[in-house]
């Protein structure tokens, strides 16, 4: 829990337009989703609801950020230390209701004078701007408190707001509490309130859990200050989409897909291709740069940032990524890696927390990176494991090379210099070096240094015996094939196909294919 900050008391005028105090009710059970982590912690969009909450107040620059929390509370106040270290999170002992929460807020700062904005913590959808048009209403309207609202097409579950004649709120009705006619309103309380805190204190000290949910209700202020004589407003909210809770699974789905689809939208209309919206699922916090292209199956979170000229996709998994322009990323997953200018990566490689590909580098299918460094130029090209590694620059690593980078204990590093060439199949075993312009041997267990320009061979010698499938295995497909062939059992006449070890020694193969 972040600690009350002492002698830090902010008044409406220090806190600038509008604002005192922001409070987020946070400490409902969140029964309905059937859950063990709490409902506000359930993330979309590459954030929990709770921080989409916080992000939409935060421009608001209010003095305080209060968040009630309650069920699952350890969890709630992890994570507020992760994501918004500022904000201070207030208990709630007991769950008594949305009301009960907002008094024990206020109850945490006794001295705050001024408007404070409640809100439910289960409102991944609000915006910013919507917040900003509700506080901009309040300051106009004169009103003690200005409840957000919605005109929706299906109301169920939600509180209906209820106008007089002249279209001045009387009252918020729960659904359970509403009469036939009541329910047939189609205007909802969004759970976001706009009101002045001294106001808020007196009338949330008097509402009563007399409804059927035996809860103290937040939105029974409203009928306590309009029987009071104080004028409340209620401003509807552009967008209805925008106020929508968040209460089951089902809901969670809905609201992502809307906030995919607004990111989506807004990337497209900043220049990015989109391929496939439908498949396409980009986090709030993910950045991508005009005319690149994300192909189908494309998923970005986090801090990934995706250059112009760049190709993601299809079937590709980015997370705390950079992709730099002209790059490609094909049907691979990858987390904290930095892709530079036009490398390639895929299809179906793994690149792990600490990999820098420079430009021009080349890692490409059934390559799993750890913690390496790829020199500008440099390739992987097929079925290897690179970790704990610097390689320079114009290198190839050959086929089926493993770094060998762990003894069971400890890891180790292997760095390769500019211009080696890694026969296929190496086995490099760190710590190691190989020097500039060094060669290995295909099928090499290495395990000491090799020097620059020098031709590393750790591997034993092949040893031809003549006859053998003749003599073991008479009578078989492999035997008449061998007898055709004139093997060396039958006449002494070698093939003049075949190569003798002696040639073969001659170069030893890296088989380093590009
Ligand atoms: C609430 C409103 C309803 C509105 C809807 C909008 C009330 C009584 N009703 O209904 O008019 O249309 O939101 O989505 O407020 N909470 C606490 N402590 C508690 C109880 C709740 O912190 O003891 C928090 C919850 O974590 C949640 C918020 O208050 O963030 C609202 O509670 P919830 O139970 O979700 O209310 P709804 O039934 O959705
Ligand atoms: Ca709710």
């Amino acid at each position: 829990m972040s600690q009350p900050q002492p002698g830090v008391r902010t008044t409406e005028a220090e806190a600038g337009p509008g604002t005192a105090a922001v409070v987020v009710l946070a400490a409902g059970q969140g029964t309905r989703m059937r859950s063990a982590t709490p409902k506000v912690l359930h993330a979309l969009g590459g954030r929990s609801m709770l921080g989409h909450v916080l992000a939409a107040t935060a421009p608001l620059g209010a003095g305080d950020t209060i968040v009630v929390v309650g069920a699952g509370r350890d969890a709630v106040v992890e994570h507020l230390s992760a994501v918004a270290p500022a904000a201070r999170a207030v208990v709630q002992e007991e769950q008594r209701g949305s009301g009960h929460a907002a008094a024990v807020a206020l109850a945490a700062v006794p001295d705050l004078r001024g408007p404070v904005l409640i809100v439910n913590g289960d409102a991944p959808l609000l915006r910013a701007e919507t917040v900003a048009d509700l506080v901009a209403a309040h300051r106009t309207s004169g009103a003690v408190l200005t409840v957000l609202t919605a005109v929706v097409d299906d109301p169920t579950g939600l509180g209906r707001i209820v106008r007089d004649g002249e279209g001045a709120v009387r009252a918020i009705v729960e659904e359970r509490d509403a009469t036939t006619e009541q329910r047939a309103v189609r205007e909802v309380n969004a759970g976001v309130y706009l009101g002045d805190a001294a106001a808020l204190r007196d009338s949330l000290a008097r509402v009563d859990g007399d409804n059927a949910q035996g809860e103290v209700y937040l939105t029974d202020v409203v009928g306590l200050l309009v029987a009071d004589g104080a004028l409340v407003g209620g401003r509807r909210a552009e967008d209805p989409v925008d106020v929508l809770g968040c209460n089951d699974r089902r809901e969670l789905a809905a609201r992502r897909r809307v906030l995919n689809d607004r990111v989506l939208d807004r990337l497209m209309v900043e220049g990015v291709t989109v391929v496939d919206p439908a498949t396409t699922w980009v986090d709030v916090t993910v950045t991508v740069e005009a005319d690149a292209l994300l192909q189908p199956g494309t998923q970005l979170h986090g801090t990934t940032r995706v250059a112009a000229g760049a190709v993601v996709g299809p079937d590709t998994t980015l997370t705390d990524c950079e992709v730099a322009e002209g790059a490609s990323v094909v049907r691979s997953h990858c987390s904290g890696a930095v892709v530079g200018p036009g490398a390639t990566v895929g299809p179906f490689s793994y690149l792990r927390p600490g990999t820098r590909l420079a430009r021009g580098t080349k890692v490409g299918a059934f390559v799993e990176t750890k913690n390496v460094t790829v020199g500008e130029g440099s390739k992987v090209p097929h079925l290897s494991y690179v970790g704990d590694a610097t390689i320079g620059t114009g290198s190839n690593v050959g086929a089926a090379t493993v770094f060998v980078n762990y003894d069971g204990v400890a890891k180790h590093h292997t760095t390769i210099g500019d211009h080696v060439r890694i026969g296929s199949d190496t086995m490099l075993v760190a710590p190691l070096t190989v020097g500039d312009g060094a060669y290995t041997a295909a099928g090499s267990v290495i395990t000491d240094d090799v020097p620059p320009g020098a031709m590393g061979v750790a591997r034993a010698r092949q040893r031809n015996v003549a006859g053998w499938v003749r003599r073991r295995r008479p009578g078989t497909a492999a035997a008449q094939a061998a007898a055709a062939a004139g093997d060396a059992g039958a006449a002494g006449a070698a093939d003049p196909r075949l190569r003798t070890d002696e040639s073969r020694r001659a170069v030893p193969e890296t088989h380093s294919d590009e």
